[in-house]
């Protein structure tokens, strides 16, 4: 479908929440609600250090990545059996299908969980379950991709993909997160060679706070296929070049780019321009208990702050299925839907 029919400003809201569309960054972990985060703890007899879900959720204001981080892997810590890691994934993907996603690829951190005593198995069976159990139930498709923590060591990524590769038919990809200045792509160029050598997918934050020149050892050391963030390429013209003719797709995640300061206000964000360029970017939560919104509302905050129309939305939302992961046959089903839902929105 080439033309979308003008839709009016008042109605845009509608149309986002109503288009069908894949979210293709989620940490799972950053969908814990506070709210889930205290009944866990409570099932478990975890202690926290915080009296209350409202005394937790009023320490979430960040002011960089970091300072997100260590409140992150701190409300993971509640995760303990199979079933905390069914009943997380689970809430995410009812919220998910509330929002007309009907495909997700799910990151998960097993390095926060094994470092605690929590064998991989029990990680990664839970979350697979409820991929499953969400086929079924909700008719949305989800898969999961294994993320390495770049601020430990290449080797002990090479462990943990070790512990994985048991499991490996319950995982299709591999991808790079938490801290990344300091933590470039390059560290993890064996474990990334040989992920793909085992056939996995592979993605990898870059370019979030980081320079342009993370993006580029992402793309020519770790061979990514996506980006995860990518908006700091746009610092760099040579990159926007090679992004746009590759196709390499940015997950981009203007919520938590709001609340981690990457940018002052999601007027200034710079979704807009890197789609101008000709660049394959998406929309995505990333975290979103921690940063104020699932899917529909990344996309009605952004197109209600900036310079967005129907075209953009279709755009964005035809994006994030070319670039997900799933075969064509699904890929020309989804877009068949997506197409069908602008024909006939009034
Ligand atoms: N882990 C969870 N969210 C993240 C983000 N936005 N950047 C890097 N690592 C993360
Ligand atoms: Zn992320």
């Amino acid at each position: 479908m080439n033309l979308v029919k003008p839709v009016a400003a008042d109605r845009l809201p509608a149309l986002l929440r109503l288009m069908p569309k894949a979210e293709l960054h989620i940490h799972i972990e950053g969908s814990l609600e506070p709210e889930l985060i205290f009944a866990l703890a409570r099932r478990n007899g975890v202690a926290l250090p915080y009296a209350s879900v409202d005394a937790l959720r009023s320490a979430y204001a960040f002011t960089n990545l970091q300072s997100f981080l260590d409140i992150y892997y701190a409300g993971a810590s509640v995760l303990l059996t199979e079933q905390d890691f069914y009943d997380m994934a689970r809430a995410y993907l009812l919220k998910a299908a509330q929002d007309n996603v009907i495909h997700t690829e799910l990151f998960f951190d097993p390095q926060t969980h094994t470092a605690r005593g929590v064998p991989m198995e029990t990680v990664i069976n839970g979350l697979h379950r409820a991929c499953v159990d969400a086929q079924a139930e909700m008719g949305v498709s989800a898969s999961l991709i294994l993320c390495f923590l770049r601020h430990l060591s290449e080797e002990d990524a090479f462990e943990t993909l070790e512990q994985a590769l048991p499991f490996q038919d319950k995982f299709i990809g591999i991808g790079l997160d938490s801290g990344e200045v300091g933590n470039p792509p390059e560290k993890f160029a064996r474990v990334f060679a040989r992920c793909r050598e085992l056939g996995f997918h592979l993605v990898a934050h870059a370019g979030e706070e980081g320079p342009p020149a993370y993006v580029w050892t992402a793309l020519d050391v770790l061979k990514v296929e996506r980006i995860d963030h990518g908006v700091q390429s746009s610092r760099d013209a040579l990159l926007m070049q090679r992004l746009a003719q590759d196709r390499i797709a940015l997950t981009v995640c203007p919520l938590s780019n709001l609340k981690l300061c990457v940018f002052p206000d999601l007027a200034s964000h710079n979704l807009r321009q890197l789609l101008d360029a000709g660049l394959a970017a998406t929309v995505n939560s990333d975290d979103p208990a921690y940063f104020g919104g699932y899917m529909n509302e990344n996309f009605t905050q952004t197109f209600a702050a900036g310079p967005f129309n129907a075209e953009h939305a279709y755009r964005l939302a035809r994006n994030s299925f070319e670039a997900s992961f799933i075969d064509e046959a699904a890929k020309a089903r989804h877009i068949g839907r997506l197409d069908e839902t602008f024909a006939t929105f009034q």
